[in-house]
This record gives structure tokens, sequence and C-alpha cells, in this order.
């Protein structure tokens, strides 16, 4: 017997992009985009678009792109926020409205100020105005987790009357228990009048590890939509992972009685990318998509892998996405090579003069590194991304960096400010710290960092280094990266990367503040 269908909703690009130094350009969010829509994502929430003019143009360039998934914004439960939303998704194939409303005693009080009586009324009225836009409407009662069952029923009765088609249960602070979660969709559904008539889904956050546990939980008592992010990315601790939910299920159809229709392989591809973009790196041991996540180090393991494929591996290396690095192009690999593998990859370069500058960076690293790989590709193309920001305003020249044992690492470091050449020499404890230094000097951004990370892009000495820089300055936090064969190089491409965001100014309002 065919199961149910477990509708998978992204939200990467709004929930995932609120992490902080996690924004996102319009040009990547396509790139995530059309990533997810091959993974056959059923719904993707691109962004928020009341948030700024930004965000506006990113979600509505993802609604005009992708074909085969339903575009979704956010919009709080306003006339305003609904309008914005309902005008950027509307040019989708499928569009949705998502609107949202807190509902728990502490936030109606201390964030909204405002009778239970008045919430309720407001979210009809919030549905009401998105029907003008689609009849496909998800309402949420923010922070359900906390809320009282009671006062859930009545607001839940009172939005799907109005129109709501999909009613979204939100652990927002991640406080909720499987068991008690799954209970409270279980309730839910038994008590509202015509909850029948539309889909539940949970959208869990992870402040206790939980998000994944407790969606699955939902699942088990009636929720048939997730919400979840690539690589459990999102607010705080994150959301539930998009990948760790697919898995389960698929891997646990004896338990579950729905199946999600991702397209699994995909899934290594789409963390990579999103983690490429955002410069979150994923964690070794993370499931599914970590770099240990398969490999079998003991022993005793690998003689029973190498026995019986199933003595200690539930699930297969390839049908996630992982192969082996796949060589694609090298040194002799010619323009129109290397524009197909990247529409293979879902990177599709608009214009010609963009494709030359992308092509050529392409050459100088197969000068560099002869085996081009996949992840090369993508880090490359991020990098061109970045450096083409219309505001960026300050651009590497060039690094000289000296180490020797015994000796005081040294830099020099020439970059442009807004197209000036200014050029600048630093000692730092290591070449990298020295370059840092020797960019400060020039910059005097006075900006703290928070994180400074390496990782290799593929396997081998040969590889390049991805580096992530993160800077805070004035409450804003940005994420910079850098690759190259040469971490230095990664390292000060980062760092100005990091910088021209702080430049930029690109704010992004936090939609449950
Ligand atoms: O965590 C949350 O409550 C949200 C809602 C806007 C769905 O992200
Ligand atoms: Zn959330």
């Amino acid at each position: 017997m065919a199961k149910e269908k477990l509708i998978v909703f992204d939200t990467t690009m709004r929930d995932g992009e609120q992490s902080p130094g996690a924004s996102m350009t319009k040009e990547e969010k396509i790139r995530i985009g059309r990533q997810l829509e091959r993974m056959r994502v059923d719904v993707i929430e691109a962004g928020f678009p009341a948030a700024s003019d930004g965000d506006f143009d990113a979600v509505q360039a993802v609604a005009k792109i992708v074909k085969d998934s339903t575009v979704c914004g956010l919009a709080r439960a306003n006339e305003k926020d609904i309008q914005r939303c309902g005008e950027a998704v509307r040019v989708a194939r499928s569009p949705r409205v998502h609107t949202f409303i807190a509902t728990s005693p502490i936030h109606m009080e201390k964030k909204l100020r405002m009778e239970p009586s008045q919430v309720i009324a407001q979210a009809v009225r919030a549905v009401k105005w998105a029907r003008e836009y689609t009849d496909n409407v998800e309402f949420s009662p923010e922070d359900a987790g906390r809320s009282d069952i009671d006062f859930l029923c009545r607001i839940l009765e009172q939005v799907i009357k109005a129109g709501a088609t999909t009613i979204n249960i939100p652990d927002t602070v991640g406080y909720t228990l499987p068991d008690a979660f799954g209970g409270l969709i279980r309730s839910l559904r038994e008590r509202v009048p015509n909850s029948d008539k539309v889909v539940w889904s949970v959208h869990c956050h992870n402040d206790l590890g939980l998000a994944v546990a407790n969606s699955l939980s939902a699942v088990l008592n009636g929720a048939r939509q997730v919400e979840c992010t690539v690589n459990g990315l999102g607010e705080r601790a994150g959301n539930a992972s998009l990948e760790e939910i697919v898995m389960a299920v698929r891997t646990r159809q004896d338990v579950f009685p729905c199946d999600t229709h991702i397209d699994a392989t995909q899934i290594v591809p789409a963390s990579r990318l999103v983690s490429g973009i955002t410069g979150f790196p994923v964690q070794p041991n993370k499931a599914i998509v970590g770099a240990n996540a398969f490999a079998h180090e003991a022993g005793i393991h690998q003689d029973g892998v190498l026995k019986s494929r199933d003595t200690y591996e539930i699930m297969r290396a390839q049908d996630v996405g992982w192969i082996a690095n796949k060589l694609v192009l090298g040194k002799h690999s010619g323009r129109n090579a290397f524009k197909v593998r990247l529409s293979e990859l879902g990177i599709v370069i608009e214009s010609e003069e963009a494709l030359n500058a992308a092509f050529k960076r392409f050459k100088d690293l197969a000068d560099k590194k002869h085996e081009i790989f996949d992840e090369d590709l993508q880090a490359l193309i991020s990098e061109e991304a970045s450096d083409h920001l219309e505001n960026e305003h300050y651009h590497l020249v060039a690094l000289t960096a000296h180490s020797e044992t015994g000796e005081s690492p040294f830099a020099k470091i020439v970059v442009t400010e807004d197209g000036r050449e200014r050029s600048a020499e630093a000692q730092g404890s290591g070449p990298v710290d020295a370059s840092f230094k020797a960019i400060e000097s020039i910059v005097k951004s006075g900006a703290e960092l928070l994180l400074y990370s390496v990782n290799n892009i593929t396997s081998g000495t040969d590889s390049q280094g991805e580096v992530t820089v993160r800077l805070s300055k004035s409450g804003r936090i940005v994420n910079g990266q850098g690759a190259d064969t040469d971490i230095v190089v990664a390292s000060a491409k980062a760092y100005i990367n990091a910088l021209n965001k702080l430049h930029s100014k690109l704010e992004r309002l936090n939609p449950q503040v």
C-alpha cells in the first residue's frame, strides 16, 4: 500500500539565514533554491520579504526561478508584512504565504502586549489578508511549545475557518520533549474542529538537541509536514536537520506510516553548498553529512563492513550523495566543459562577462591544482559571487607572507580600498595573524574576530583550504569566506570578504524580534 506523503518544508533560507552571520545574497539564494528544487523539497521558505528590499528581491527571484517546489515567504501577522510577502511570492508557479503570531502567555504579554482575544482577531485578519494573494496559506502560533493548549485550540479553530490550509506548530525556543510534543500534536488534531481539512506541520528548534527527535515524534502523531534546514542551520542551536529527518524516516520505514519524496542523493551536495555559502562548517561527526558519518575507523568495524556492509552500516553513503570525489575538470578543460559542469551542479551564470571571469579564475586554480573537483568549483563560484558584491569596498591585490623557525612571522599586504591601492606590513604570531594585522592596520575596522576556521575542500595536501572568518562590530555579525591552495591567502580573502560584508551594511531583520 502506498505510504502517505511527508511534506518537506525547507527553511534554510529563512530561519537558517537568521543564524548570526549566515545572511545570503540574492544570487546565493537562487543557487540554494535550485539545489533544493533538485533535491525535490516540497516547500522552500525563501525569506522574509518585509525584512528589507534585498530580501524581497531574493524571495521574488527564487519564486520566479523555482518551478517544481512551492515557494513560500514569511510574514508577521500584519497587513504590510503580508502584502510584501504576497507580492514577492505571487510570481511563483506554486506560492505560499506563511504568517505567524505568538501565542504563549509570556510572548503575548511581554512581547506583543496584546490580550489573547486580540491575538486571535489579528491572526484571523492575517490569514484573510494572505488569502487575497494565494489559497495556500500557512499559519504558525509562535512559541506553541509553551502555549496553553486550550488557547491553541481556540485560535487554530478560528484560523482554519479563516482559510489557513497548513497549521504549523513551532517549538520556537526548543523547550519541549519528544513525548510531550508528539502528544501535543495528537491532542490538537483530536480537539481542533476541522483538523482533518488542514496539513499539520511542525517546526522544532534544537536548543536541547531534540529538534529532530521532537519532529519525528510529531510525525508519529500525525504531522505530515516537517520544517527543517540543511545541516540543521538556524537561530541559536539551529532547526531540525533536513538530512536527519529524511534519512530517519526512510531508514525506519518499519516505524513510519509516511515517507518523503526527497532525492536523497542530493543531500550531500546541498549540505556542501549551504556550508560553502554561509561559511558554517559541518562538524565531522554530524549525522549523514559529516565527513566521518560513513567512515569506519575501528578495525573490528572495518572487518565487519568488509564481510557484510549491514553489520555496521544502516544506510549507504552513496544513497545520500557521498561519491568518491569525482574528478571533473583539469588544466586542459575548455570553457564549454566548465560551463556544462557548472550547470550540472545547478550553477547558472547569466552573463558572458561573468562566465569569462569565472573561467579565468578556474584556469588560475587549475594552474596551481591539477585536479579540479566539484567542491572546488562550488568554492570558486562562491568566491566569484562575493567578489562581485555591488558594494565590494576592499579587494585583495597581493600578499607576501614569511615564516621561518626562530623568526617572527611577517606579512605584507596590498589591498584596494574603494579603488585606491594601499599597502601595509605587520608581524604576528603566525603568518595568518600577521596578514590580519596588516589588513587591520589599513582598514582600522575595530571588528572583533569571533571565529577563524580552516577546512580543506577536498582531500590531499594540494587541496584548497576554505577559511571562514566571523567578525562582529556594533552588534552585527558577519561571516567571510575565502578559498585558495595557500591557506594564508585564503585567510586574507576570508577576512576581506567579512570586512566587505560589514561595510555593505546589509541588514537583516529578525522576524522573531
Ligand atoms: O521558530 C519559530 O517560531 C519560527 C516561526 C516564525 C515559524 O521560526
Ligand atoms: Zn524558527
